[in-house]
């Protein structure tokens, strides 16, 4: 019986997730141990704050659903759903397929200060007598049991959605959202159908595409994060969008998988790339192949290697690039950054090894660009994206 394997990489105060059983296991004997860091933790204050966030109306052609981007770093971005009529913010993960959140029976040092599900304030939860356990790398456990009720993603809402109650939640101390809302076309351990598959199946939406601009707070503070819905927003992005064929998903059943052709360095290949991109994210950084890494911070002056990580000189105006599909799109040498350090001139690069040959693509890359996944075509598009 094949389990989705999940892993989890963390670099200090981020975190990385490889999802399916297939993608992990190209990368299982790759894994880099690297020592978690607990992030700061959100203020009751501030998640009642989110939970006032306002929906939108539905059947808009492009439905704009808020996003908040944790600690404004540009690490992770986040949004609400509502299960049951009770509203929780949960990571729209395009690289994971199931949606779960913490239920009410978890105590404080299992699930912290979070949202937590209550069954017995939903008329509509149908309980399943069965329970899951997604294991996550290092350790990290989310257990509990499944249960089906009424799902509501800006003001759309589908019946029976089946979802995890999470009763021992590793990422509570973590993670500022309460939960994960899975994106990805995968057969869910839990959730199957997904969410938006079973948004397909309604047909109030003229097109199953989820599509996303994440804020960059790093060059701009009011740069808004959002996700549409249904819909592309041609105000947020510069040129065209060039689409990526999806790549055999007999391989990786359904993953946002598709090829990386080249990745440059100041315009200049580093030469070699014939990989395979999981475009996700729930991911902050850009995980890649070790030796493909090597050659993308040899080509950056300054660059040192130490602990299993990759640090950059924090002024670096190296423009690193990534081609999908002849298109380069450039990373900004801010969003190359990881993070600041008052005391050193060097920083975390975004950009670190620990898969072979198999690239994870998270924030770090997706904020610079508009990213389109078309759940009808199985394509990803990108274009640049505009700052707000
Ligand atoms: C959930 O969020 C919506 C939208 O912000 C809000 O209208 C509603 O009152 C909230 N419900 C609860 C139970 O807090
Ligand atoms: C679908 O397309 C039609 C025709 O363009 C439009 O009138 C309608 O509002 C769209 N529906 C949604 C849900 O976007
Ligand atoms: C929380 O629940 C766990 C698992 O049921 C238990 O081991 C732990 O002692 C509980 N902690 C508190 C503070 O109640
Ligand atoms: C689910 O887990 C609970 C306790 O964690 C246990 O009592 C129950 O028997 C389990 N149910 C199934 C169907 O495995
Ligand atoms: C939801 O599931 C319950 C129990 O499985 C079933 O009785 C009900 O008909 C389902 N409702 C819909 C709309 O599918
Ligand atoms: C590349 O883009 C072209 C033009 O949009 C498209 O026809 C083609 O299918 C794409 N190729 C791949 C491999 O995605
Ligand atoms: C897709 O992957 C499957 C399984 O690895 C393989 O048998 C098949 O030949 C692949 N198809 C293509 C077009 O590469
Ligand atoms: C890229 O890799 C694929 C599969 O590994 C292979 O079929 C293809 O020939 C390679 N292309 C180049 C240009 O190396
Ligand atoms: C990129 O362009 C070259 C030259 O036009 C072409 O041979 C190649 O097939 C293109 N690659 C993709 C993925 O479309
Ligand atoms: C910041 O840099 C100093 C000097 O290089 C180093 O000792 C310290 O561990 C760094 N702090 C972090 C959080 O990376
Ligand atoms: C970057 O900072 C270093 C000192 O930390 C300095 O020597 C170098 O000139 C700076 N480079 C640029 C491009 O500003």
């Amino acid at each position: 019986m094949k389990k989705f394997l999940w892993s989890l990489i963390s670099f200090i105060i981020f975190l990385v997730f490889i999802t399916s059983s297939d993608v992990a296991s190209i990368s299982d004997s790759n894994y880099l141990t690297i020592e978690l860091f607990k992030r700061e933790t959100i203020s009751p204050e501030k998640q009642r704050a989110l939970m006032t966030l306002k929906y939108s109306k539905l059947f808009r052609r492009d439905v704009v659903i808020p996003l908040v981007n944790e600690i404004n770093l540009d690490f992770s971005y986040y949004g609400l759903i509502t299960i049951g009529g009770q509203n929780f913010t949960v990571d729209y993960d395009t690289g994971s397929p199931d949606l779960w959140v913490p239920g009410i029976q978890c105590n404080s040092s299992q699930c912290g200060t979070h949202n937590k599900f209550d069954p017995a304030k939903s008329s509509t939860f149908v309980p399943s007598q069965k329970n899951f356990s997604l294991s996550y790398g290092t350790g990290t456990v989310i257990s509990g049991y499944e249960g089906q009720d009424v799902v509501i993603l800006n003001g759309i809402s589908v019946t029976n959605l089946t979802f995890g109650i999470a009763l021992v939640d590793g990422f509570n101390t973590i993670y500022e959202e309460d939960g994960i809302l899975g994106l990805s076309r995968q057969i869910g351990q839990i959730s199957n159908p997904g969410l938006i598959q079973k948004i397909k199946e309604k047909k109030v939406l003229n097109h199953t595409i989820i599509a996303f601009h994440f804020g960059r707070y790093k060059l701009k503070t009011t740069d808004k994060s959002f996700m549409n819905l249904g819909g592309i927003d041609v105000n947020a992005y510069i040129g065209n969008i060039v689409y990526n064929d999806l790549i055999n998903q007999t391989r990786y059943p359904g993953t946002w998988m598709i090829s990386l052709h080249d990745i440059q360095v100041d315009g200049i290949s580093i030469g070699g790339i014939n990989s395979s991109a999981l475009i996700d994210t729930g991911t902050p950084a850009i995980i890649g192949d070790i030796t493909q890494v090597s050659k993308i911070h040899a080509m950056i002056p300054g660059s040192n290697f130490n602990n299993n990580l990759w640090r950059v000189p924090c002024n670096t105006s190296k423009i690193v690039a990534l081609v999908f599909n002849n298109t380069s799109y450039k990373i900004s040498p801010t969003e190359l950054i990881r993070s600041s350090n008052q005391s050193s001139s060097l920083c975390l690069s975004t950009i670190q090894g620990g898969l072979n040959g198999v690239w994870l693509v998270g924030a770090a890359f997706l904020s610079n660009v508009y990213s389109v996944f078309d759940f009808d075509n199985l394509k990803i598009g990108f274009a640049e994206s505009k700052v707000f």
